[in-house]
C-alpha cells in the first residue's frame, strides 16, 4: 500500500479458529496502534458474512490480525487476492505451507535447515503404541498453540492416549531437550533472539497462560547460537515464501551446542499484542508497536 495517513484499513480478526480469543486481543491492540499511526480503521470479527462486509467497507488495505486455521492457512488469503484488496503479512502458499508442519519442513530441509526427526501418523496407531523410541513428542501438524502437544518420556509410560480434538493424523517428532527460542523476521531483517524460560516444572500450558513464562531479549546465548537462529529464521522466512512479519520457533539442546539446534515451525501471523514475542523484539530494535503496525500496512500487497 502506498503511504499516506487517511487511508482506511480494515484489520480482520476473531475468526473462527481455536484461537480466536487470542486473535480478538491482537486484533484490537493494533486496531488503536493503527489509529494512533493516522489511519482510519474498522474492525471486522471475521465471520460468515466477511466478503460481503469487505464489499462494504471498501478498504485501501486489510491488516491480518487472525490466528489459526482460515486466518493463517491461506484462505483468507485467497479471499483477499479474490477481492484484489491489498494484505498484510505472508500470502497464500506461504500461509498453506507453513500452517503444514511436514509440509514446512520439507522447504527447510530444501534449504539446509535443520529440524528433528518425524513422521505423520494416524492417530489411532499413536494410541496404540510407540511409534518411535521414547522421548517423543505428538502434535497435530496443523494447528497452532492452543491444541494439545504431548511428551512421551519414557517407554515405561505407555503411548499417549489423545483429547477427541486431536486431529486423525497427527505429527510425531523426537522430543528435543533444552531451551525454547525464537526470532521474528520483519521483511528482509531478523530482529532478535528471545529465551522463552519456562519457571519451575516444566507444563506446556504454563507457557502459554500469563506468567507463566519470562521473555528474555535479547537472549544470553553464545554469539554462534544467536548467529545461527537469526539467520536459519530468515532462511526459513524466505524458504516458506513469506511476507511481512514471521516468527520462527526453535528448541536448543545446550548440551549438543549447534548441532542441538533445530527449527519447529514459523508462525506467518505471531501474536501481536505489544507484550507479544514479535512485537517485543521489535522494540528492542527501536521500533514500537504503532510502527510495527505502520509497517505491516504499508508492506501489504497481494500476489497476483
Ligand atoms: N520436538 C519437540 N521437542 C521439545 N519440545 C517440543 C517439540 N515440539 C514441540 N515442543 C513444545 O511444544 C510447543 C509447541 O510446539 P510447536 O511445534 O511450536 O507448535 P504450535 O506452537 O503450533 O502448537 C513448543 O513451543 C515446545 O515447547
Ligand atoms: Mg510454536
Amino acid at each position: 500500500m502506498s503511504s499516506g495517513h487517511s487511508r482506511k484499513v480494515a484489520v480482520l480478526l476473531g475468526g473462527r479458529s481455536a484461537e480466536r480469543e487470542v486473535s480478538l486481543v491482537s486484533g484490537r491492540e493494533c486496531a488503536s496502534a493503527l489509529r494512533v499511526a493516522g489511519y482510519e480503521v474498522v474492525e471486522i470479527d471475521a465471520g460468515p458474512d466477511l466478503a460481503q462486509r469487505l464489499i462494504a467497507e471498501k478498504p485501501d488495505a486489510v491488516f491480518n490480525a487472525l490466528h489459526g486455521r482460515w486466518g493463517e492457512d491461506g484462505c483468507v488469503q485467497g479471499l483477499l487476492e479474490w477481492l484484489a484488496i491489498p494484505y498484510s503479512h505472508s500470502g497464500v502458499m506461504a500461509s498453506a505451507v507453513a500452517m503444514d508442519k511436514e509440509r514446512s519442513k520439507e522447504a527447510y530441509r530444501a534449504a539446509g535447515l535443520p529440524c528433528a526427526d518425524s513422521g505423520i501418523w494416524p492417530a489411532s496407531e499413536v494410541q496404540a503404541r510407540h511409534v518411535m523410541a521414547p522421548p517423543y513428542v505428538v502434535k497435530p501438524y496443523n494447528e497452532g498453540s492452543s491444541v494439545g502437544v504431548y511428551i512421551v518420556r519414557e517407554a515405561a509410560n505407555g503411548p499417549p492416549q489423545l483429547a477427541a480434538e486431536m486431529p486423525a493424523r497427527v505429527m510425531v517428532e523426537t522430543y528435543v531437550p533444552g531451551r525454547e527460542l525464537t526470532v521474528a523476521v520483519m521483511g528482509d531483517r531478523a530482529l532478535a533472539v528471545t529465551d522463552i524460560v519456562t519457571d519451575g516444572w516444566y507444563d506446556y500450558h504454563a507457557k502459554y497462560s500469563t506468567g507463566g513464562s519470562r521473555h528474555v531479549v535479547p537472549a544470553d546465548l553464545p554469539a554462534e547460537i544467536t548467529e545461527a537462529c537469526l539467520d536459519y529464521a530468515l532462511r526459513a522466512h524466505v524458504a516458506l515464501g513469506c511476507r511481512g512479519l514471521s516468527r520462527t520457533d526453535f528448541r536448543w539442546d545446550e548440551a549438543r551446542g549447534l548441532a542441538g539446534l533445530y527449527l519447529l515451525e514459523t508462525n506467518t501471523q505471531p501474536g501481536m499484542t505489544p507484550t507479544s514475542l514479535a512485537p517485543e523484539q521489535a522494540a528492542h530494535c527501536g521500533i514500537d508497536f504503532p510502527a510495527l503496525c505502520r509497517w505491516l500496512v504499508e508492506d501489504a500487497s497481494c500476489d497476483r
